[in-house]
């Protein structure tokens, strides 16, 4: 990958949930990647409690900017640019990104570029693999989103080609560990249970996939029947007094929603005549996503890049990598004034 010393460096805030990303970019090449994570601070309450968040961000949002300029050698004076996550996200949590990201933005007289974290989780593979190909299609699988987008060359042309009709995937994997007694967030738990498990155990549901669906939804997912198959066998077994095999209920869901997500992404690609694909957001560190929308994609042609698991859940470098390419493409910062937007759609930009 190529980088010039004169590309721009910019700085990147994440603070739309339970991490607090600050992160620094020049070019494509990533020069720091510090997180501060509160999700310890939410574990006893099930979720994450938006209150709890926007202190933890304000008590670590500086800590985290001085350890990203020690550990890229560098002072805020060598800042060209900062990208900070405008939405969607808590809104209390938003503001202390912005809120810094706008006061640093003075005090350095560089500009500031409110960015949309759903692009952010899209575009931050660039720092990994390069500019991404045009078109791509990406299948962005978060706590929140989960949706199948063809992006352009550049990120600001994003169009949804589908999304979930309700449980984001992230989501669907935090319910399903919730009833399985594993802590929050779920996602990691079942993916580290379902190493031990069959798979095939238990044929959970595929949302979409019966005769119709996918002629009426060919690009979106529904994950709320899963969790609900799931509630009702793993009662069933309490009822009749027997154990829940935690692993294989674990694997078989795992590999039910990633059966769909990797099918429907594959769909997608040849719908659209495209041979590229990208993945992002929280769910993309998946084990089992990763080596079967590898397989997939291998065998119908299509080539795919996934961040490593550090860059796919929320971190600062993403917001970055976006500054970064709206910096490289002349685009002038965001009014001082732009706002933070708990719902911002994916196409939404804020700069
Ligand atoms: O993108 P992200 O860090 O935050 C949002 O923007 O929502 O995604 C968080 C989601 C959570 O639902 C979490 O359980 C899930 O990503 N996740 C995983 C894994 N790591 C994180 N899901 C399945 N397997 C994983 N290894
Ligand atoms: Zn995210």
């Amino acid at each position: 990958m190529t980088v010039s010393t004169s590309d721009p460096v910019i700085l990147g805030i994440e603070t739309s949930c339970d991490e607090t990303g600050v992160g620094i970019v020049r070019g494509h090449a990533l020069l720091a990647n510090e997180i501060a994570s509160s999700v310890a601070e939410h574990a006893r309450f099930g979720g994450v409690v938006p209150e709890i968040a926007s202190r933890a961000h304000l008590e670590a949002i500086e800590p985290a900017l001085s350890r990203a300029c020690a550990s890229a050698g560098m002072s805020l004076r060598d800042l060209d640019g900062i990208a900070v996550t405008a939405g969607p996200g808590l809104v209390g949590a938003l503001i202390v990104g912005v809120s810094t990201a706008k006061a640093l933005s003075v005090a350095l007289g560089i500009p500031v570029y409110g960015v949309n974290h759903l692009a952010s989780h899209v575009v931050v593979d660039e720092l990994q693999h390069g500019p991404l190909p045009d078109p791509t299609i990406g299948l962005l699988v978060s706590g929140g989103h989960s949706s199948l987008l063809l992006v352009a060359d550049d990120a600001s042309r994003i169009s949804p080609l589908g999304q979930t009709l309700d449980d984001a995937a992230g989501e669907a994997f935090d319910k399903v560990a919730r009833l399985l007694g594993l802590p929050f967030p779920g996602g990691p738990w079942i993916d580290r249970m379902a190493a031990e498990g069959d798979p095939s155990a238990i044929a959970f549901p595929r949302g979409l996939t019966g005769p119709g669906d996918r002629e009426r939804y060919p690009f979106d997912f529904s994950f709320s029947g899963l969790k609900t198959a799931v509630a009702r066998w793993v009662q069933a077994r309490e009822k009749a007094g027997e154990p829940v095999p935690v692993a294989d209920v674990a694997a078989s869901c795992q590999e039910a929603i990633v059966d769909v997500l990797t099918s429907r992404l594959v769909a997608a690609c040849a719908a659209h005549g495209v041979h590229h694909a990208v993945i992002g957001g929280g769910v993309a560190a998946n084990s089992r996503l990763r080596a079967m929308a590898r397989e997939r994609c291998d065998a119908a042609g299509i080539e795919l890049r996934i961040p490593d698991p550090g860059l796919c859940t929320d971190n600062g470098a993403m917001v970055a990598a976006l500054g970064s390419r709206l910096m490289r493409s002349g685009v002038p910062g965001s009014p001082l004034d732009f706002a933070t937007t708990s719902n911002l759609p994916v196409t939404r930009r804020v700069w």
